[in-house]
């Protein structure tokens, strides 16, 4: 049954949980080099303050959930988070996003504990490149990570893309032909305004229209039909079977189709990622005063009332945008 349902009639069936706000990795999009500004430990959600929303959500109308931080592989127990969530009643369709640095060693036994599909975030194959976008020399480790995901038997495996200008937007046609050849789904991502270090700028991002410009060089892509409320655009690439994705979140947004809400890991839900406000299911789950069933009801009104209160869409293209005061490694991607 779906009570999810907001007064533009979305219909919310998609949760994305932040795991924790901490990286391995220091993206320049995502978070300065000095970043330190982490969320105290006992402000994240305890595994069982977790599984007690995620069985509100699922009861409220939640099918799919995707596990995301930060990098939610640093959780120490997330083999046990994914064990719990495919445990619960009626479990939702689980998925992870990662930076593939801990897939070596934990891609089976995630795959053993109910994990069904994976999203790996990649933005170069040049070392020298990635060490310089990410402030780590973890290149190797990310490959090797996605191909223990592979042969975990983890499927789809996409790999997540955001391109900047004069820095790897000349690598989207070989990036394509490595994913291809090796077997995994690519999608990029435009660029959007949620980085710590508040350096985004619209005249400074590669567009969708530049992306696929970029590919048709040596691709010949054709639209797929069917979207729904999937944010990227599919292509078919060269006929097919292979495709691509391209997430124009920037200059053709999707907000009309979205079926997306946010749980941060310190216990916020937020309905949009550029949300002005947060819902605090911390502060109840923490209220010794709740029986459980009292508790489980005040978490789906709070379900409720954050999606009917969704604004239609993320104004990044209004002049009066602002940025939201949390980057996106706290919010969850
Ligand atoms: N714009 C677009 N995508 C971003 N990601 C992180 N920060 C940004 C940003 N500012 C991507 C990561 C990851 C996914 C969760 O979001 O690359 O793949
Ligand atoms: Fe880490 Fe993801 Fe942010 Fe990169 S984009 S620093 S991998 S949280």
């Amino acid at each position: 049954m779906t009570k999810l349902i907001d007064t533009y009639g979305r219909v919310h069936r998609d949760l994305r949980v932040s795991l924790t706000d901490r990286c391995n990795l220091r993206c320049t999009y995502c978070m300065p080099a000095d970043f330190n500004n982490w969320l105290p430990n006992d402000e994240l959600l305890t595994t069982n303050e977790l599984m007690t929303v995620l069985q509100v959500a699922v009861d409220s109308g939640i099918t799919e959930v995707r596990l995301t931080g930060g990098e939610p592989l640093l959780r120490p127990d997330i083999v046990e988070i994914v064990k719990q969530i495919s445990a619960l009643n009626n479990p939702p369709k689980l998925s992870l996003t990662t930076n593939g640095i801990r897939l070596v060693d934990l891609a089976q036994p995630l795959k053993d504990a109910g994990l069904e599909r994976i999203n790996v975030s990649l933005d170069t194959l040049q070392v020298d490149r990635f060490n310089q976008m990410t402030h780590r020399d973890r290149l190797d480790d990310v490959l090797k990570g996605l191909k223990a995901a592979r042969d975990s038997g983890l499927s789809p495996i996409k790999i997540n893309t955001v391109l900047m200008p004069g820095v790897n937007n000349d690598e989207a046609t070989a990036l394509l032909h490595w994913a291809i050849a090796e077997g995994y789904q690519l999608r990029f991502i435009e660029q959007m305004p949620l980085d710590a270090g508040g350096l985004w700028s619209r005249s400074k991002m590669v567009t969708a229209d530049e992306i696929f410009e970029s590919l048709s060089a040596e691709f010949k892509l054709t639209p797929k039909e069917n979207r729904g409320s999937a944010p990227a655009e599919e292509f078919l690439v060269n006929g097919g079977p292979a495709t691509v994705g391209i997430i124009a979140s920037v200059t053709r947004p999707f907000c009309g189709d979205c079926d997306r809400l946010r749980l941060t890991s310190d216990g916020q839900i937020r309905s949009c990622l550029f949300a002005k406000t947060e819902t605090d299911l911390r502060g109840l789950l923490r209220n010794p005063k709740l029986s459980s069933s009292e508790l489980s009801q005040a978490i789906a009104k709070l379900f409720e009332k954050t999606v009917f209160e969704k604004l239609p869409g993320h104004g990044i293209n209004n002049p009066d945008f602002v940025q939201p005061s949390r980057p996106m490694s706290a919010i969850g991607g």
